[in-house]
């Protein structure tokens, strides 16, 4: 086992640090920046189909779910696609308005979890299309879909997903552009912007995984914490949530994540003198509006640790602590402040003597129901 950690403490530190890399090898071969195009070979959908989806119906559970939520915004942003995002559970015992013109797109790391498979399983009675993205090759989700799209991460033998993760975002923004330029709702120069800017995401991880001290120094100084909150806006409010789910699963430490904008309608009153809340406030259209949220807590004596990114000297005036990314384009952040996040909730497990690569009561995959 020390042989397979490569050196590090605890395989999800490993996994962590993989990701400067395993990005690259979801997009490897798929990107041509020349004309914009994303290439997804093993995509049997045509532009003509593509133009006639209607809706794209995602279904995933745990962190997938929170890619799924990422990739609600990319869809209807780049191609104008209604999506709405289920949880694999609630979907199969619902009733679903669907149609052959919906798209169902399944997105489970391991390809086995219970809910999801059965799920997407069920969308096959409405006649719709549907699209598997996992990390696993001939996993069962794969018999269960009519598309496969493989994230390529590798291995992932921590229970905490930390690179499948970002190699789900990774393989949504290429499914977005990919529709968006079928579609025509992206043009050339601006999808050619947003692929240039993906192909600087590995490096940019390092440049974080540079730095991971001054996370680590952050996540001591509130490590014995009993509650933690994070909020962000738009894109940034998934992130919010699995940063917390990142915490909570390894640290045992209950956290919350929340839009920013429904603070004020709950959250509020668990706001104590000291309470950590990381506000994910990276430069974008919502920037303001996160600040402003952060000076509503702040009112409330909370401690707020900052995701902004490295350019940013306004955000330093409000806050107590600031975690820095690279700057990239607002849609791309998500990825950089995930694995800023995903060592956030390490370094506050290791502090606090978590057993990390196989917390309590979870499992990698729950192939039960
Ligand atoms: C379990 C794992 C999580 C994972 C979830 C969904 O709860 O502990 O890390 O996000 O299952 O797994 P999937 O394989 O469907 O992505």
């Amino acid at each position: 086992e020390a042989a397979e950690k490569a050196g590090y403490e605890h395989f999800m530190l490993k996994e962590i640090h993989e990701q400067a890399r395993s990005v690259n090898d979801t997009f490897s071969g798929k990107l041509s920046e020349l004309d914009g195009s994303v290439n997804l070979e093993e995509l049997n959908i045509s532009n003509d189909e593509i133009r006639n989806i209607d809706r794209i119906e995602i279904i995933a559970c745990g962190t997938s779910l929170n890619a799924g939520l990422v990739g609600k915004y990319l869809f209807e942003n780049l191609a104008g696609i209604h999506t709405d995002v289920d949880i694999g559970s609630e979907f199969r015992y619902s009733n679903p308005i669907m149609n052959e013109n919906v798209l169902s797109i399944a997105i489970t790391q391991s390809g086995e979890t219970a809910d999801t498979l059965a799920a997407i399983r069920s969308c096959r009675s409405y006649g719709c299309n549907s699209i598997a993205i996992t990390n696993v090759v001939g996993s069962s989700i794969t018999r269960d879909a009519n598309n496969v799209l493989y994230t390529h991460a590798g291995p992932e033998i921590g229970v905490a997903a930390t690179k499948t993760f970002t190699a789900q975002l990774i393989m949504l923004y290429l499914l977005a552009i990919r529709f968006a330029r079928a579609k025509g709702t992206l043009n050339v120069n601006e999808a050619k912007d947003l692929l240039v800017n993906l192909k600087r995401i590995p490096g940019q991880i390092q440049k974080i995984l540079n730095h991971k001290d001054t996370i680590r120094e952050c996540a001591e100084m509130f490590a014995k914490e009993r509650d933690y909150f994070f909020i962000g806006r738009h894109l940034n409010y998934p992130i919010a949530l699995e940063g917390a789910l990142k915490l909570k699963e390894i640290s045992y430490i209950h956290a919350e994540g929340f839009a920013g904008g429904e603070l004020k309608h709950g959250p509020l009153a668990l706001i104590e003198d000291g309470t950590p809340v990381v506000a994910i406030a990276t430069k974008g259209h919502v920037y303001e509006k996160i600040l402003s949220n952060i000076k509503e807590i702040k009112a409330r004596e909370a401690k707020v640790i900052a995701v902004a990114n490295v350019d940013d000297t306004e955000i330093e005036k409000y806050v107590d602590w600031v975690l820095r990314i690279p700057a990239t384009d607002e849609l791309l952040s998500p990825v950089l402040s995930s694995v800023l996040l995903q060592l956030l909730a390490y370094y506050t497990a290791l502090a606090r003597g978590c057993s990390i690569d196989k917390p309590k009561n979870l499992a990698k995959s729950v192939t039960v129901e």
